[in-house]
């Protein structure tokens, strides 16, 4: 899919400053510094739309972007940073859930995990809180740029396999180092939009 303009419309911190249109949100869920930022920026071919960082703890509000009046890419701050104060942790956990629970438009979860490791205690309970929700999700193994193209479907399904042994979620690889694997990420998004 080719967004021709896609903007920065809002950050909000409280559901009062949500857009108020009914454009379906895809939101992007997962730990500080797993590259849910740089992943808005590859989709849609943008160096500086989402602010990124090397240092964890970049996205701190509920960053909105309107992808060509079609619908919104939702960009949410990490959780588990363990530099952040205790209090601020809490309160990053508070404005996911607060968001999830809240926002009536959202049409899609992209949950984002390293496809290095093994999803962390914190992924865990993502997981499982998004599973409850019953909305729509698809897990991304980011970061394949940095593992052997040939280990890279095995480490999918190996994530699958301790996430999702029912399997009835889709799974995919994805890299905005190399820009790859872009194209399954858009078909999947537009089946949600
Ligand atoms: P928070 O806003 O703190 O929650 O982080 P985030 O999940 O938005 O991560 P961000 O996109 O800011 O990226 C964090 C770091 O990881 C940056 O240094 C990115 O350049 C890097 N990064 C993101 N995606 C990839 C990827 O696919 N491969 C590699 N090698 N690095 C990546
Ligand atoms: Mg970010």
């Amino acid at each position: 899919m080719n967004i021709k303009d896609p903007r920065f419309q809002i950050s909000a911190v409280s559901p009062k400053q949500y857009p108020t249109d009914n454009l379906p949100q895809i939101v992007l869920v997962g730990k500080s510094n797993v590259g849910k930022s740089s992943f808005i920026n590859t989709l849609v071919n943008r160096k500086k739309l989402a602010r990124t960082s090397s240092e964890p703890g970049k996205t701190r509000q509920i960053n909105f972007y309107n992808m060509d009046n079609l619908f919104y890419l939702v960009d949410l701050p990490g959780y588990g940073y363990s530099k952040m104060s205790k209090q601020e942790q809490v309160k990053v956990g508070n404005f996911i859930e607060e968001y999830l629970e809240k926002s009536k438009n959202i049409a899609l979860i992209i949950f984002l995990i390293d496809i290095r490791h093994d999803p962390t205690s914190n992924d865990k309970l993502m997981y499982n809180y998004i599973f409850k929700t019953n909305l729509p999700c698809v897990v991304i193994a980011n970061k394949a740029d940095k593992i052997a193209i040939t280990k890279v479907e095995q480490s999918v399904q190996d994530l699958q396999d301790i996430l999702n042994p029912l399997k009835d979620i889709v799974f995919l690889p994805f890299s905005s180092e190399r820009k790859i694997y872009t194209q399954k990420v858009w078909d999947e998004i537009e089946k949600y939009i």
